[in-house]
C-alpha cells in the first residue's frame, strides 16, 4: 500500500537532466551555503529557550540534537550524492516509498520551510526590538507581540496583540522573492562572515568572563521531559525537550541538498557540504553555549532564560554594551536571509509537488515578468507573515521541528530500502555501516519528537491528516502518475 505509484529514479534522473540548472557550486560554496542556511534564530535567540528549558545542562541539550542531526546529515549525504535533484526529501521519497509518503514528506516539509520562515521573523524581531529601544524608538508593546506571545511591561508580563516587525520581516522577504532575489552566492558568503564574526565576537568576550560558579545548580529542571510552570504558564522542560526544540538552531544543513542540481561533482561535494556546514555549526554553538552560561548563568527563571535577544543581554551586561549593539545589529542583517532561504525552500518544493499533479499546477504559475512562481510565494509569504505576527518563536520553532524530523526519519529509511532495492546503483557516498547508523537516526528523530510538547505532536499529527484528506480528494486523482503521465 505504501509503495504504490512509485516514481522511477532513472526518469527523476533524465528529467533533471534535460532541463539541469548550471553546474556551478562547488564544495566550499555549498559549505557556506550550509553555514548560511543554519546559523539563524537557533543560536541568536531560542538559547534562552534552551536555558528556560534545561539550566546550566542546556550544553548537553546541543549535543544530543547534534548528534541527531549528524545521524540524519550522513542519510542525506549518501541520498542527495545519488539523486542528485532538486526537491529534498520528498523527491527521494517518491522514488523510494511512492506518492503517497512522498506527499506526506511534502506536507511535513510545509512545516520545516514555511513555519521555520516564520520562527526567524519572530526571532529577528527581537532584537531588532533592542536596537529600536537603544535608539529611543518606542514601539507600543501590543504590536511588539502577537496574542499568544508574551511581552514585558514594566516588569509585568503580558500579552501582546500583533508581531508588526516579525509580520513585516516576512512580507518583505517575500516581496523580494517574487522580485526574483534568490541565494546569490556571494552575497550568502557576505552574510555568512557577518554571522561567523558576530558569534566570534560574542565568544571572544564571553568566554573569558567563564565562572565555573554559573553552572551551578546543574540541571534545575531534570534531564527528562517533563513538565514544570515557568512563569505562570506550563512549559514542557528538562535537557531533552531543550534539545528537541534547539533542534531547530541545525535545521538547514539540508537545504544544501536543494541545490544539488547546481553542483559540481555533487557525489564528492554534497557529503562535504553537508557535514562540513554541520561540523563547524556544532562547534560554534557549544563554544556560544558554554561562554553565555559561563559568563552569566543559565537558570531557567533567570535573565537570560527571559531574553529575547540573549547573546546582545550577555555582552550588555559584561559591560560591552555597543558590543551588544553591534551582535545585535549583525543578526539583524543576517537572519532575513535564513527567512529568505526557508521561503525559497518552501516555494521550491510546493513548485516541486505542483509539477508532479499533487497541488493544483495554476499556483506554479511562473510571473512573465520576473519569471519566478509568484503565486505560490504570495501564498506562502502572507501565512507566514500571519503566524510569525501571532505566535511565540518557541512555539513556532517546535512545529518546524516536528515536520522536519519526519522528514529526516523518512530519509535514513529510505537509505535503508535503496539499499536493497537497488544495491547495484553506484553511491559516491555510501553511510558507515548503514544498519546502524539510519535506523540510530530513525530512533533519534522520534526520541526528539517526542520529547517535543503534547500540543506540538498533536498539531502535527492534525496537520497530517489533513494533508492526507487533501491527498485523497486531489492528488490522488491529479497526480501526473495517476493520470499515466
Ligand atoms: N537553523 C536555522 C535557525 O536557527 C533555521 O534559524
Amino acid at each position: 500500500m505504501l509503495f504504490w505509484r512509485v516514481k522511477p529514479l532513472d526518469q527523476i534522473l533524465e528529467n533533471a537532466e534535460k532541463k539541469s540548472l548550471k553546474r556551478q557550486l562547488g564544495a566550499l560554496q555549498l559549505t557556506l551555503l550550509g553555514i548560511g542556511a543554519i546559523i539563524g534564530t537557533g543560536i541568536f535567540v531560542l538559547t534562552s529557550v534552551a536555558a528556560q528549558s534545561a539550566g546550566p545542562a542546556m550544553m548537553i541539550s546541543f549535543v544530543i540534537a547534534a548528534v541527531v542531526c549528524a545521524l540524519a546529515a550522513l542519510a542525506y549525504a549518501e541520498l542527495s550524492s545519488m539523486v542528485p535533484v532538486s526537491g529534498s526529501a520528498y523527491t527521494y521519497t517518491y522514488a523510494v516509498l511512492g506518492e503517497l509518503a512522498a506527499w506526506i514528506v511534502g506536507w511535513a516539509l510545509v512545516l520545516e520551510y514555511a513555519v521555520a520562515a516564520g520562527a526567524v521573523s519572530v526571532g529577528w524581531s527581537g532584537y531588532m526590538h533592542g536596537i529600536l529601544h537603544q535608539v529611543g524608538i518606542h514601539l507600543p508593546a501590543a504590536l511588539m507581540a502577537g496574542p499568544f506571545d508574551t511581552i514585558t511591561v514594566n516588569g509585568v508580563e503580558q500579552p501582546g496583540t500583533f508581531n508588526i516587525l516579525a509580520a513585516g520581516c516576512a512580507l518583505v522577504i517575500t516581496g523580494l522573492l517574487i522580485l526574483g532575489t534568490s541565494k546569490s552566492a556571494a552575497f550568502n558568503a557576505f552574510l555568512v562572515a557577518i554571522k561567523l564574526l558576530a558569534l566570534g565576537i560574542f565568544i571572544a568576550i564571553a568566554l573569558p568572563a567563564f565562572d565555573g560558579a554559573n553552572f551551578e545548580p546543574f540541571m534545575p529542571n531534570g534531564f527528562w521531559a517533563n513538565e514544570r510552570e515557568i512563569g505562570g504558564s506550563l512549559l514542557t522542560v528538562g535537557v531533552t525537550a531543550a534539545a528537541a526544540t534547539i533542534f531547530f538552531a541545525y535545521v538547514g544543513f539540508d537545504a544544501v541538498s536543494t541545490a544539488a542540481e547546481e553542483t559540481t561533482n555533487p557525489q564528492r561535494n554534497m557529503p562535504i557540504g553537508i557535514l562540513g556546514s554541520l561540523g563547524v555549526c556544532t562547534l560554534i554553538y557549544l563554544l556560544v553555549a558554554a561562554a553565555a552560561t559561563g559568563a552569566m548563568g543559565a537558570q531557567p527563571d533567570g535573565a537570560l532564560a527571559n531574553s529575547k535577544e540573549p547573546l546582545a543581554l550577555v555582552l550588555r551586561e559584561l559591560g560591552y554594551p555597543w558590543v551588544g549593539t553591534v551582535v545585535a545589529v549583525a543578526a539583524g542583517l543576517a537572519l532575513p536571509s535564513v527567512v529568505l532561504m526557508m521561503l525559497y525552500g518552501q516555494t521550491r518544493i510546493f513548485f516541486v509537488m505542483s509539477r508532479d499533479g499533487l497541488l493544483p499546477e495554476r499556483l506554479a504559475k511562473v510571473h512573465p515578468k520576473y519569471h519566478t512562481p509568484h503565486i505560490i510565494t504570495m501564498i506562502t509569504g502572507v501565512a507566514v507573515a500571519v503566524f510569525a505576527g501571532m505566535f511565540p518563536v518557541r512555539m513556532l520553532a517546535d512545529i518546524s521541528n516536528s515536520g522536519t524530523l519526519f522528514a529526516f526519519a523518512m530519509v535514513a529509511a529510505a537509505v535503508l530500502i535503496l539499499r536493497r532495492t537497488e544495491p547495484n546503483r553506484p553511491r559516491a557516498y555510501k553511510v558507515p555501516m548503514a544498519w546502524l547508523i539510519c535506523p540510530l537516526a530513525i530512533f533519534g528523530c522520534l526520541f526528539l519528537f517526542l520529547n517535543l510538547s503534547g500540543h506540538t505532536e498533536l498539531l502535527f499529527l492534525g496537520w497530517t491528516v489533513l494533508g492526507l484528506v487533501v491527498y485523497f480528494l486531489y492528488g490522488y486523482r491529479k497526480s501526473q502518475l495517476a493520470r499515466g503521465a
